[in-house]
């Protein structure tokens, strides 16, 4: 079976960025990407590339190739259902925020809402894709709901879990470390396997391109990233280890990284890791092994959170403590708000707590990301729910230049690794600051020996 029509339902960071690219790759398939978010899908449609709702670096020049040629966006989502052979599920799947497995579980409202709307749309056999991260097992319920509430169409279940990391996104769609498709073993689930590794072959090596059982493949997901996030809690674990001791974490992560056995990779100490996936993905593997009775198992994942949580109060009680034990009508800037660079994602990042823990403390914090918008800031600070939306709002401004946001201020904590932020000038910084000015570089990114020269009181992670 040859893929001609692709739907993807999610215009979000998965959606948008596969789909961009799979259609720069086969220009000979209809790709359309529908969202019930109608600003969402507009602003995907903005006359202006620049305008789309996600920023990653080239996404916008890939859009705006393909957009109206091979990639449509839209809202009517029954329209591309029912023309498409194959459909992505890329909606969210945020972690549960009432009822049985409050704080753990996955929310998997979207994904059903999805398919029983497949169910009920479809007129032919389709092949029905797992994108979003998902647990395991979620498949079959997917073949339940397809199986019971249609009109007789079949259905073949895929799980193809998306490993693009965000803010590098379009280079990790190109050249994948590789693809993984789980399937079923009968002869229609190797068809449908056959059909979707023949989209990805037209630029993916095929040795790159993995094919497994459904389970291993919807499991495989939310071990990578337990994996990727354990190794970031551990570095963090030592990092506060190091500043005990005389060593420095970073020379302490060259040393074993090295290690061939180790590798460099994810060993930066950080105030801590964010994003969509990291923290969901955990706490369904610790979730889901609590259902299985295995509490050490459990256990065992669940530390890695707990590190993370408390790295990022560690960073905002130093702030305090190091401003003589008050921060109160202080004003602190931050520079970052993003979870990562080069992303407009800020979901779980660790500006957001350190934040809210600041503003505990009754400090006015002074805001410049390049990439997030105020309406984002106050947005997720009201999600914590801590206080009334308008005191969030009191205590926290966004500006649009950086060295403004920098003037008068007690205190620079630098929460993303934006690049930009290395090239400022930061003596016309300092002069603009109250004395003692201080650093808090909680992405190890700025020259501590430059800024100490300058005069700045400068702390990073670890060291
Ligand atoms: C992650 C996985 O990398 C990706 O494969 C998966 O598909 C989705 O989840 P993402 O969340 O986009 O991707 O970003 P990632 O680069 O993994 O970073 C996650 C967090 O860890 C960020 O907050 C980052 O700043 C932090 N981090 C990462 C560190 O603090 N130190 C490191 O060494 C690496
Ligand atoms: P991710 O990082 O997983 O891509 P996002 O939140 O960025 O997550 O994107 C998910 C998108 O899925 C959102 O734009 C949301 O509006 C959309 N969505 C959720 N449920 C449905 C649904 N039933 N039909 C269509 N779109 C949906």
């Amino acid at each position: 079976m040859e893929v001609k029509n692709i739907c993807c339902i999610g215009a979000g960071y998965v959606g948008g960025p596969t789909m961009a690219v799979i259609a720069e790759k086969c220009t000979n398939i209809k790709i359309t990407v529908v969202d019930l978010n109608e600003a969402r899908i507009a602003a995907w449609n903005d006359e202006d590339v620049n305008n789309i709702p996600i920023y990653e670096p080239r996404l916008n020049e890939i859009v705006g190739n393909r957009r109206n040629k091979n990639l449509f966006f839209s809202t009517n989502v029954d329209k591309a259902i029912d023309e498409a052979d194959l459909i992505f599920i890329s909606v969210n799947t945020p972690t549960k925020t009432y009822g049985t497995g409050k704080g753990m579980a996955a929310d998997l409202k979207h994904i059903e809402l999805c398919a029983r709307q497949i169910a009920k749309v479809a007129k032919t056999d389709k092949i029905i894709v797992e994108k979003s991260t998902l647990p395991v097992r979620t498949a079959e319920a997917l073949k339940s709901i397809l199986d019971n509430t249609g009109n007789g169409a079949k259905f073949q279940i895929l799980s193809n879990p998306e490993f693009l990391a965000e803010g590098t996104a379009v280079e990790d769609l190109l050249s994948p470390d590789r693809v993984l498709i789980g399937g079923d073993s009968s002869q229609e689930g190797q068809k449908a396997i056959e059909a979707l590794v023949n989209v990805y072959a037209n630029w993916v090596p095929r040795e790159r391109i993995l094919t497994t059982n459904v389970w291993s493949s919807e499991l495989s997901k939310l071990v990578a990233n337990a994996f990727l996030a354990q190794r970031v809690s551990s570095i963090n674990a030592i990092s506060e280890l190091c500043e005990k001791t005389e060593a420095n974490v970073n020379e302490v992560a060259k040393a074993i990284g090295m290690d061939s056995r180790i590798g460099p990779k994810f060993l930066k100490a950080s105030v801590g890791f964010g994003g969509s996936c990291f923290q969901k993905d955990i706490l369904n593997l610790v979730y889901i092994s609590k259902a299985f009775g295995l509490n050490e198992v459990a256990d065992y994942w669940e530390q890695v959170i707990i590190m993370n949580d408390h790295q990022k109060r560690r960073f905002s009680k130093n702030i305090v403590q190091t401003l003589y034990n008050t921060v109160s009508g202080k004003k602190i800037t931050f520079l970052g708000w993003a979870f990562k660079k080069d992303t407009n994602d800020t979901r779980e990042s660790a500006a957001i707590y350190v934040a809210d823990d600041l503003i505990n403390e009754q400090a006015y914090i002074a805001l410049y990301d390049p990439k997030v918008s105020q309406k984002q800031v106050l947005t997720d600070l009201d999600y914590l729910d801590t206080r009334k939306s308008d005191e969030n709002e009191k205590h926290i401004t966004s500006y649009n230049n950086p060295y403004e946001a920098c003037k008068n201020a007690h205190a620079i904590a630098i929460l993303t690794e934006w690049d930009e932020f290395k090239e400022y000038d930061w003596e016309k910084i300092y002069d603009s600051m109250l004395k003692p000015a201080f650093v808090f570089d909680g992405r190890n990114i700025l020259n501590g020996e430059v800024l100490k020269n300058i005069g700045f009181v400068y702390q990073s992670i670890g060291s």
